[in-house]
């Protein structure tokens, strides 16, 4: 057990968080969970509220976030010498300045592999669902103006047998190949790394970016949010690809420039796109992507399955558990040693 001179470990749970993971929180002895009280709780706690409850008496030794939070050296600094594990329910940690929690010894957990064949099944959807025109033809049923059959109505993109191209093939990207495979789909990788033996088992082919861009008939983003990603699919990046291409983003909204993307999508660069993310979130109704019939827009919900987002939280407690116990995260952030 992490000594802390006898006192219970208190933990600050930043917003309502699925009673599965709540019980293991409570059930652990000597551990205090602190959580917001609905109605307030569903929402994100204000970055200023976070930070002035991290900086009351007698202060917290661990940080339950999501990714709605943003973690910086201000905040951390707020929380003081007392704290020592920041655990986040996502897969995701670009909220959270990583550098700034190891300079300060904290340890620091995510939620992977629960969520990866719920997101992969999910990326799946938002495919079909834009190659499909899906939400087009559900729009002019409900709009009650169902056009006459006709020979090129409603007509889409076939999934079977495309090119798809995924940048980064990593546990979502290799899930995303594997399923795809299914469609007979021929599927190229781009990834800062080679990896020929794991990329074999989906039946992937190394390419590098550019011609990953100019080959696939649809692109999938999957890779990490970093300074090297953020805008990576940029003007330069959607004159590249194929006109009749589409892109379909479940990563992070960052990755993508938007006003490139919307200029990609009305001018005809590139044929549609499917976004699970987008900056801000939420978008506005009146963002001029949410305009565009090629553009389907739906509310960061890949990992939204009850029994996923309950896995997440077993594993986001799990992460404070093992650190109020002295031991190793069971699921550390990649390159942080505790
Ligand atoms: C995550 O956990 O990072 C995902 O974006 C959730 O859908």
């Amino acid at each position: 057990m992490a000594s802390n001179g006898g006192e219970p470990w208190r933990v600050l749970v930043t917003r309502s968080f699925p009673e599965a993971g709540l019980l293991l929180l409570r059930e652990e002895p000597n551990l205090e969970v602190v959580i917001p009280d609905e109605p307030d709780a569903s929402d994100a706690m204000p970055y200023d509220k976070m930070k002035k409850m991290l900086a009351e008496a007698p202060g917290y030794d661990a940080l339950l976030c999501f990714l709605t939070d943003k973690i910086d050296a201000e905040l951390l600094d707020s929380a003081g010498s007392r704290l020592k594990t920041v655990s986040t329910m996502s897969v995701g940690y670009n909220h959270m300045d990583v550098a700034a929690c190891t300079d300060r010894k904290l340890s620091l957990g995510h939620t992977p592999d629960v969520l990866t064949n719920t997101v992969a099944d999910f990326i799946l959807g938002v495919l079909i669902a834009t190659c499909r025109r899906i939400p087009a033809g559900v729009k002019v049923v409900k709009d009650d103006v169902w056009g006459k059959w006709a020979p090129l109505y409603m007509c889409g993109r076939d999934v079977h047998h495309a090119t798809v191209g995924i940048m980064g093939l990593g546990r979502i990207g290799m899930a995303v190949a594997k399923r795809l495979a299914g469609f007979d789909c021929e599927i190229l990788y781009s990834d800062a790394f080679r990896m020929d033996e794991r990329a074999a088992t989906v039946g992937a082919t190394y390419v590098e970016f550019d011609d990953l861009l100019a080959r696939s008939d649809i692109v999938i983003p999957l890779c990490p949010l970093t300074a090297e990603t953020t805008g990576l699919f940029d003007a330069t990046a959607f004159g590249k690809m194929k006109k009749t291409a589409v892109l379909v983003n479940c990563s992070r909204g960052e990755i993508v420039n938007q006003d490139a993307l919307y200029d990609a999508l009305k001018n005809g660069t590139i044929w549609a796109a499917g976004l699970d993310v987008t900056v801000p979130e939420p978008l506005p109704a009146s963002d001029k992507l949410v305009g565009l019939e090629n553009c389907m827009i739906v509310p960061h919900m890949a990992s939204a399955t009850v029994a996923c987002r309950e896995d997440m939280a077993r594993i986001a407690a799990r992460n404070v558990i093992a650190a109020h116990r002295g031991e190793k995260l069971p699921h550390a952030v990649p390159g942080t040693s505790k």
